[in-house]
Order: C-alpha cells, then structure tokens, then sequence
C-alpha cells in the first residue's frame, strides 16, 4: 500500500474528484479526513470508504472562514494528532462573462478558491513544520491556471494564482523537505460540469477540445494525486501536473 500510516486531509473530499481521492488515499493505506459542505454528502463518502474498512473521519467546513479552517484541522490533529498529506481541492465554478460579473461573484470565487487555498495551506504547513514533517501539499488546480478559457476570469484568475502560491511555497519549504505541487485536470466528470455534459452543443464542442476524445473521470485524478502524495514523487516540488487527455496541448 503506497500510503501506509499517512494522515490525509481532503478538502472537498465529500463530492466529485475529492471523493474519489479520498476512497483511494484510504484503501492505499491512508487514514483520511474530508471536509466539504453539506453534511449529507460527507455522510455517504465517509459510509463508502468505511464500508471498505478505511478510516475516516467527516467535518463539515467551509474554507473560506478562517475560525472554521483552524477547527477543522484542529479537529484532525486532536484525533490524529499529525497530517502528512493534504489534498486542497475544494473549489467552485460559475461562469459569467467578464463583462457582467457581479463584484460579489468575483469575490465569492477568490474567496473559495484563492483566500481558501492560503488560509488551510498555511495552517496545515505550519503544523507539518512544527513537527518536522515531510509532508506533501497537493493543490487542486485546474488548465484554467495555465490557460484562458471565456467567462471563467474569476476561476481562471483564481486557479492562476494558486498556481503561482503552489511554486512560491514549493520554494520557501523545500528546505523543510515539505513538497507542493499542483495539480491540473482537464474537463472531468462531476456536479461541477454535469450542466456542460447535459448540454448537447455545449459537451460536443468540448469534446472536439479533447485529443483523446472524452472527459476524465474523477478516479483518474486520484490517480495521479496519489503519485504525489506518495514517495514516488519525492524529488518534485513547485510542479503543476496536468492530466487532461490532451487539452492544453491543442493549438485548434
Ligand atoms: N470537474 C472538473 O472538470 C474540474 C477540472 C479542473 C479542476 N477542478 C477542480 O477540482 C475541484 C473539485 O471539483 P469537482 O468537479 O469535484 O466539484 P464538486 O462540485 O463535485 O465538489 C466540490 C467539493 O468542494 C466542496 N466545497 C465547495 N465549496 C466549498 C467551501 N466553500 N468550503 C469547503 N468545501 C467546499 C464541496 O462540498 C465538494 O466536496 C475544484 O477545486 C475544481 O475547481 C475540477
């Protein structure tokens, strides 16, 4: 098992690419926390990996609020008293064109996504630097962080800067063997696109975007989450790893 005796934490780890994240950090070995919104949601992942004998414990956590960020990871260190993998992928995604963009829905994006990224990032850096941790910190990112896609300037502007917080950490935390890294999934399957994939036009002129010719599924972003929570990773930091069938590469 490649996460034997590791402690994770999986933000948004109730739904979509942060579920399937976490039931594969738990059956590789790894006692996992998840955090999202909306206890229901966290209820069923929680039930799943414990059906498959995993270890797990369920918060309910918004990580925009730095009071609810410190209780979370309080919460995980008072039971497991340590975290050496942290899987930052709660995030959200509304598009509106630039143009008629409410300040509020600008800030709600870089709240979730950007501020929300520092505030847990932070805290759970300084817990592994306290105790002298080699932990690895993956940040779910997006394309949208490398490229432009329309309507989305509060997501793209927001994945974008998590980009460049993962490399500025990478290079203020390397001497404390703590790695980050970045992770960057194309179009993948989940309540988050499900409104594109039910969209006829929409899903065709994505799918025409895609060298391999489908979207991903969350399973395969878990995959190459645990590549980097996992020592198999061990001499990358500052990274953003794409896994996209090909999207980014694609001129026309
Ligand atoms: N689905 C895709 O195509 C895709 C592509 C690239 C990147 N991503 C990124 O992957 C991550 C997960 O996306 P998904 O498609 O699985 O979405 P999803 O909507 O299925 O799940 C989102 C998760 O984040 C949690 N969450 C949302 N807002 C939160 C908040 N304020 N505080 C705490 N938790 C919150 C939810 O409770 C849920 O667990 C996001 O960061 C997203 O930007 C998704």
């Amino acid at each position: 098992m490649r996460l034997a005796g590791k402690i994770a934490l999986v933000t948004g780890g109730s739904l979509g690419i942060g579920r399937a994240i976490a039931i594969r950090f738990a059956r590789e070995g790894a006692m996992v926390a998840i955090s999202g919104r909306g206890k229901a949601a966290l209820d069923e992942t929680a039930a799943i990996i414990r059906d498959q004998s995993g270890e797990v414990l369920a918060f309910e956590s918004d990580v925009q609020h730095v009071d609810q960020v410190n209780a979370l990871i309080d919460g995980v260190l008072h039971k497991w008293g340590r975290i050496d993998v942290l899987v930052h992928n709660a995030g959200i995604n509304a598009p509106v064109p630039f143009l008629e963009m409410p300040l509020e829905h600008w800030d709600r994006h870089m709240n979730v996504n950007l501020r929300g990224t520092f505030l847990v990032s932070q805290r759970v850096c300084q817990e592994m630097a306290k105790r002298k941790l080699q932990g690895s910190i993956i940040f779910m990112s997006s394309v949208n962080g490398l490229a432009a896609e329309a309507n989305l300037a509060h997501y793209n502007a927001s994945k974008g800067g998590m980009n460049l917080l993962a490399m500025t950490i990478a290079l203020e935390l390397a001497p404390l063997g703590i790695r980050i890294n970045a992770l960057c999934p194309g179009f993948i399957e989940t309540r988050l696109t499900k409104p594109v994939i039910d969209d006829a036009p929409a899903i065709e002129h994505y799918l025409r975007s895609i060298p391999m010719g489908r979207v991903g599924q969350p399973e395969e972003i878990a995959d190459a989450a645990l590549f980097l929570a996992s020592d198999e990773s061990r001499y990358m930091t500052g990274h953003c790893l794409v896994v996209d069938g090909g999207q980014i590469v694609k001129l026309s």
